[in-house]
């Protein structure tokens, strides 16, 4: 049975350490890093994630501000309130929760968000800052993998990587890191050839597609670490059920190493989203 990487605990040591640079930015500066987060309309999973994003902020002492517009919002007035936030000096990180009603334009509200205020690190300038190896304010979710992977190989150099999914939020910062890291890197999708092939001959495998238990056990090479990203809600005898992409119950027979869904990927991501507005912080602040 493959050892389980525990995202709640991982992810509850990445808050403490937010939790004293908090606490040194407030000694050094007597500010509170600060975290703006907008969500528009009424979508009923963007409401769960805003909740604990900002739960975990109070927590770890990040403050944290909501604004809640509604689904009807023009690009004009969100363009306004994202121009206040840049320009409000008690605001050192602006997440505006995706995805955006259709009205909306979700690449100019990105890049209207200033580069040292993207906690989401989705800025076009981030994005390339990451992909010509200078990496600045990194996307959450891949940086919160890199962190779990670390914990099982902390020498990442030479390993082949796998991630399955190509999105701009995952896939693609996702590949980014690995490289960062010199692994040796492929992406597959869902135009790849022989993928199963592909996922057997890779080390270590990050699964972001977005298919419940799409990945099962012949995919994966005995041994090999898998870091599920997916948050897949399918109905078990009635009940809804939170799975991975992965099909854990196989994988973990083979795999060497496994993050469980819930509890992996999930609260690794909050915390670096407030890791990411404390490193914010200190940069506006020096
Ligand atoms: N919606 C789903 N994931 C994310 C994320 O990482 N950031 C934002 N802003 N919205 C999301």
């Amino acid at each position: 049975m493959a050892q389980l990487i525990d995202g709640k605990q991982i992810s509850a040591q990445v808050l403490q350490e937010v939790a004293s640079e908090v606490e040194s930015i407030r000694a050094e500066h007597d500010i509170v890093p600060t975290l703006a987060v907008v969500l528009v309309g009424e979508d009923p999973a963007s409401q769960v994630y805003v909740r604990n994003k900002v739960k975990r902020a109070t927590e770890a002492g990040v403050g944290s501000i909501e604004h809640r517009l509604d689904a009807d919002t023009t690009q004009d007035a969100l363009n306004e309130l994202i121009d206040s936030l840049n320009n409000d000096p008690g605001v050192h990180g602006i997440l505006v929760q995706l995805p955006l009603p259709p009205q909306l334009d979700e690449d100019e509200v990105i890049a209207s968000i200033h580069p040292d205020k993207d906690v989401d690190g989705f800025h076009p300038l981030n994005v390339g800052a990451l992909a010509s190896g200078r990496p600045s304010l990194v996307p959450c979710t891949p940086q919160g993998c890199m962190i779990m992977l670390r914990q099982v190989h902390p020498d990442l150099s030479g390993k082949n990587a796998v991630v399955v999914g190509r999105s701009n939020i995952v896939g693609k910062p996702m590949a980014a890191l690995l490289l960062q890291a010199n692994c040796t890197v492929t992406i597959a999708h869902s135009r790849t050839k022989n993928i199963e092939a592909v996922c057997r001959n890779a080390d270590i495998v990050v699964a972001a597609v977005g298919r419940a238990k799409f990945i099962d056990a012949d995919w994966i090479t005995p041994g090999a670490t898998v870091i599920d990203v997916g948050i897949n809600a399918i109905d078990v005898d009635g009940k809804r059920k939170l799975v991975g992409d992965v099909d854990f119950e196989s994988v973990a027979q083979v795999a060497g190493a496994i993050t469980p869904v819930p509890g992996g990927v999930g609260p690794m991501t909050i915390a670096c989203l407030l890791l990411n507005t404390t490193r914010a912080a200190r940069h506006q602040l020096s």
